[in-house]
C-alpha cells in the first residue's frame, strides 16, 4: 500500500465545558495555534463528546460560543486556519458509526481516561453511557475526516490518538487501500501536562476547580493568590530552584509553566531563578502567567462582545469543513460497497 505524501494538516479540539485552565492554554491552545502557520489547519469546538455528560441547553450554547471566543484571542487567524463546530458537520457522527466497527471493545476498555470517567460518572444522571465509552472513536473519526497528519494535544489526549491510528491502519489494511490517513500526536516541549498547584501528582483540570487550578478568567489577583500558595517541597538550600520533575514535581511544574508561557526552557529559567527562594519562583510564575493571561482575556471579551462576528466565522469554518469531510466520508462508503445516493 503506497501513497502520496499526504500535505501537512493539523487538526485538534477542545470541549465546552467549564471555562479553560492553564492547562488547556499552555498544552493545547498556544501551541496547537503555532501549526497555522505551516500546515493546513482546523480547529474544532467538540460538542458532540461534551454530551456525554448531560449539559444545561443554555450553557452549552454559551460555552460553545466561549470556546470559540478563546481560539480566537489565543491567536487563531479565520483567514488561515478553519474554525468550527463538530455538530455543523455531521459527517463526524457518520464516519464514527462507521468506525465502531473497526474497533474492540477491549480496545476502549482500555482508556485510562475512560477507566477514570467511569469513576467520576458513575451514579451520576448520565452514567456510564455508551457515549463515554465509544468517545474515543468519535475522536478518530474528527481526526480522519480531514486527513489530519498532526494532532497537537495535551498528554492526556495521546492514547486516543494511537487509538485513532491503529482504527487506520486497520481500515486501510481491511481494504488494501490507504484510504485513511494515519496521524501522529504532537506534543508540547513543555506544558504537555500542567500540574494541579496543589497536588503536583495530578493534572491541572477543570473537573478538580479550587486554589491548585488556574482558570482562564482568573483576574491578576486570584494568579497570584493561587501561585503563592503553590505546593512545592521543604527544601530551603541554594539549589532549591532546580529542574528535577521526579524529585521535586511542584518546582518542575512552577518552572514548566513559566518556561511554556515565555517560550524557554525550565532548565533556563531555573537558571535565572538560581541561589533564590521558593517566594521569587511562585512570583515569577504568577508575572509569567499575568502576562500572557491579561491580553488574552482582553482579546476574548472583545470577540465575545460581537456575537454575529462570531457566527460567521463559525458558519464560513463549517462551510469549508464540510466538503472535505464529505469527500472523505463518500470514499470510505464507496470503498466498503455502500449504494451512493442519487
Ligand atoms: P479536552 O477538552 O479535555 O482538552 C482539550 C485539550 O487540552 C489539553 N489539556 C491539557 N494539556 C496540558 N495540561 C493539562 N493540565 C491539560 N488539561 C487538558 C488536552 O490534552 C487537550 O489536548 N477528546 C478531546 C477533544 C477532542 C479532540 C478530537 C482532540 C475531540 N476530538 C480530535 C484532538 C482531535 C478532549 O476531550 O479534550
Amino acid at each position: 500500500m503506497t501513497s502520496a505524501t499526504p500535505a501537512p494538516t493539523v487538526l485538534t479540539g477542545i470541549q465546552p465545558t467549564g471555562v479553560p485552565t492553564l492547562g488547556n492554554l499552555l498544552g493545547f491552545f498556544l501551541p496547537a495555534l503555532g501549526f497555522q502557520h505551516t500546515h493546513t489547519a482546523y480547529y474544532f469546538v467538540v460538542d458532540h463528546h461534551a454530551i456525554t455528560v448531560r449539559q444545561d441547553p443554555a450553557e452549552l450554547r454559551a460555552n460553545t460560543h466561549e470556546i470559540a471566543a478563546w481560539y480566537l484571542a489565543a491567536g487563531l487567524d479565520p483567514a488561515k486556519a478553519t474554525l468550527f463546530v463538530q455538530s455543523h458537520v455531521p459527517a463526524h457522527v457518520e464516519l464514527g458509526w462507521i468506525l465502531n466497527t473497526f474497533t474492540q471493545m477491549g480496545e476502549l476498555e482500555r482508556m485510562t481516561q475512560y477507566k477514570d470517567k467511569s469513576v467520576q460518572h458513575a451514579g451520576k444522571e448520565t452514567g456510564i453511557n455508551v457515549g463515554l465509552f465509544g468517545y474515543p472513536v468519535l475522536q478518530a473519526a474528527d481526526i480522519l475526516l480531514y486527513h489530519a497528519t498532526e494532532v497537537p494535544v495535551g498528554e492526556d489526549q495521546r492514547q486516543h490518538v494511537e487509538l485513532c491510528r491503529d482504527i487506520a491502519l486497520r481500515f486501510n489494511h481491511s481494504y488494501g487501500q490507504p484510504v485513511l490517513t494515519v496521524p501522529k500526536h504532537s506534543l508540547p516541549p513543555h506544558g504537555a501536562r500542567v500540574r494541579d498547584l496543589q497536588d503536583p501528582t495530578k493534572k491541572m483540570s477543570k473537573s478538580r476547580p479550587g486554589l491548585g487550578c488556574v482558570l482562564l478568567t482568573d483576574d491578576t489577583a486570584e494568579v497570584e493568590k493561587k501561585f503563592k500558595r503553590a505546593v512545592t517541597d521543604s527544601d530551603s538550600g541554594a539549589e532549591a530552584i532546580r529542574y528535577a520533575p521526579e524529585e521535586k514535581p511542584g518546582v518542575a511544574n512552577l518552572l514548566e509553566i513559566i518556561a511554556a508561557c515565555r517560550a524557554t526552557t525550565p532548565q533556563a529559567v531555573a537558571e535565572g531563578l538560581r541561589g533564590q527562594q521558593y517566594g521569587a519562583l511562585k512570583a515569577e510564575a504568577a508575572a509569567a502567567v499575568n502576562a500572557v493571561l491579561q491580553p488574552l482575556q482582553a482579546a476574548k471579551a472583545a470577540w465575545l462582545h460581537d456575537r454575529a462576528q462570531l457566527d460567521d466565522v463559525l458558519q464560513q469554518g463549517a462551510s469549508r469543513a464540510a466538503p472535505v469531510a464529505a469527500a472523505t466520508l463518500a470514499r470510505v462508503k464507496n470503498t466498503m460497497g455502500y449504494l451512493p445516493a442519487r
